[in-house]
């Protein structure tokens, strides 16, 4: 892998080439590096050693499909989970992790990756510059706030501004509470001047009706690029948590709905990274009775979503039925609020 990575660089420093030719060079290099992502993603829990068909059976079985969440897992967890040796668990650990890549990339490189970022426009000025541009791509942005302040209609305008910015790409709603509304779809397009119908063809929209099914649709995203070509740009998930706080209730349930969680969540991470892709996601909030002071209000799914999510917005109702934005976490830009209005056509700037 080291060679192919090697070779690419050497062409680049050949001064001598002319432009025609280093064009089709860097072209060449794009494909080594998309070859080279192939053999990663090619390789499957049957190439771990002393890994046989019942055991990627008790391991599917709980989620562990692929060689990442195998090597992010703890011996622990894969000895519960299978019931193999201590060593046995160590070494297919380490083996998923030497092949994948998950090791030190320099500073520049993610600074040349970060120049691929793509901004969605909320379509509010304020509201944008208070997360630097828009919703950006190979990152997770989470709103939550309670019931009418406005998650779900954000997702149906950043799903037609998307396809303002970048036409022919492809938006997945993954929705969980039956919200999604073809016809505000509709009235937000013409408003952007966009053909209803080319936009609505756009977006692939897949009802979530359980947690393990929300699951399964997040990683079948990635079919949709892989397998049918798609250029999906955004991702979201409405909402996040909704189904989880209907299946796990009581306090004996807490870590499991916590595991699940966290592994959707990476699925959407990972998506994000891998492609250049925005995630969306929406969360409910509960009261919290003992905060006598402040909003008495915090986001369903604790540390996990919290810590997962890149950027994270709290959405309250604001004066004259306004609505306000609050960056309660990013990891490059200042706390903030945003105050707009969610109307017919979109979002409007106070
Ligand atoms: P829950 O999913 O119930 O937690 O709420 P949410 O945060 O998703 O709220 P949602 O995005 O559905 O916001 C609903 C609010 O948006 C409504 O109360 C309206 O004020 C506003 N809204 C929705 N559709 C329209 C519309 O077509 N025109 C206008 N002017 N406002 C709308
Ligand atoms: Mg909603």
């Amino acid at each position: 892998m080291k060679q192919i990575l090697m070779e690419p660089k050497t062409i680049q420093n050949n001064k001598k080439s002319t432009e025609d030719n280093s064009k089709s060079k860097i072209d060449s290099k794009e494909e080594i590096i998309i070859k080279e992502e192939q053999t990663i993603k090619e390789k499957t829990l049957s190439d771990l050693p002393g890994v046989g068909p019942a055991t990627i059976e008790k391991l599917e079985a709980v989620g562990y499909t692929d060689l990442m969440s195998v090597a992010v897992a703890t011996p622990g967890e894969l000895i519960d989970v299978t019931g193999m040796t201590q060593a046995a668990a160590k070494k297919i650990i380490a083996t998923a992790r030497s092949s994948l890549d998950m090791g030190f990339e320099s500073g520049e490189d993610v600074l040349k990756k970060r120049e691929k970022v793509i901004r969605v426009s909320t379509g509010s000025e304020a509201f944008d510059a208070l997360v630097g541009g828009g919703f950006e791509s190979a990152a997770i942005t989470e709103c939550y706030g309670e019931f009418g302040s406005g998650k779900t209609q954000i997702g149906h305008i950043l799903a037609v501004n998307c396809q303002k910015q970048f036409p022919g790409s492809t938006v997945v709603y993954i929705d969980t509470e039956n919200t999604f509304r073809p016809d505000r779809i509709e009235q937000l397009s013409k408003s952007v001047g966009l053909d209803p119908m080319d936009v609505l063809k756009n977006i692939k929209v897949a009802k979530a009706f359980n947690t393990d099914h929300q699951m399964l649709l997040g990683e079948k995203v990635e079919d949709l690029i892989k397998k049918q070509g798609l250029d999906v740009k955004l991702i979201i998930v409405d909402s996040l948590t909704a189904h989880f706080r209907a299946e796990y209730i009581g306090r004996g349930t807490l870590a499991e709905r916590q595991q699940k969680i966290n592994r959707h969540m990476r699925d959407l991470a990972k998506l994000a990274h891998m492609y250049n892709l925005c995630a969306y996601v929406t969360n409910q909030v509960m009261s919290k009775p003992d905060q006598f002071f402040g909003d008495p209000t915090q986001a369903i799914g604790g540390h996990i979503v919290g810590h997962a999510s890149t950027f994270r917005l709290y959405l309250r109702k604001g004066k004259k039925g306004s609505r306000v934005a609050k960056l309660v976490d990013s990891p490059n830009l200042p706390e903030g609020e945003a105050s707009f209005f969610v109307e017919g056509s979109g979002l409007k700037d106070i």
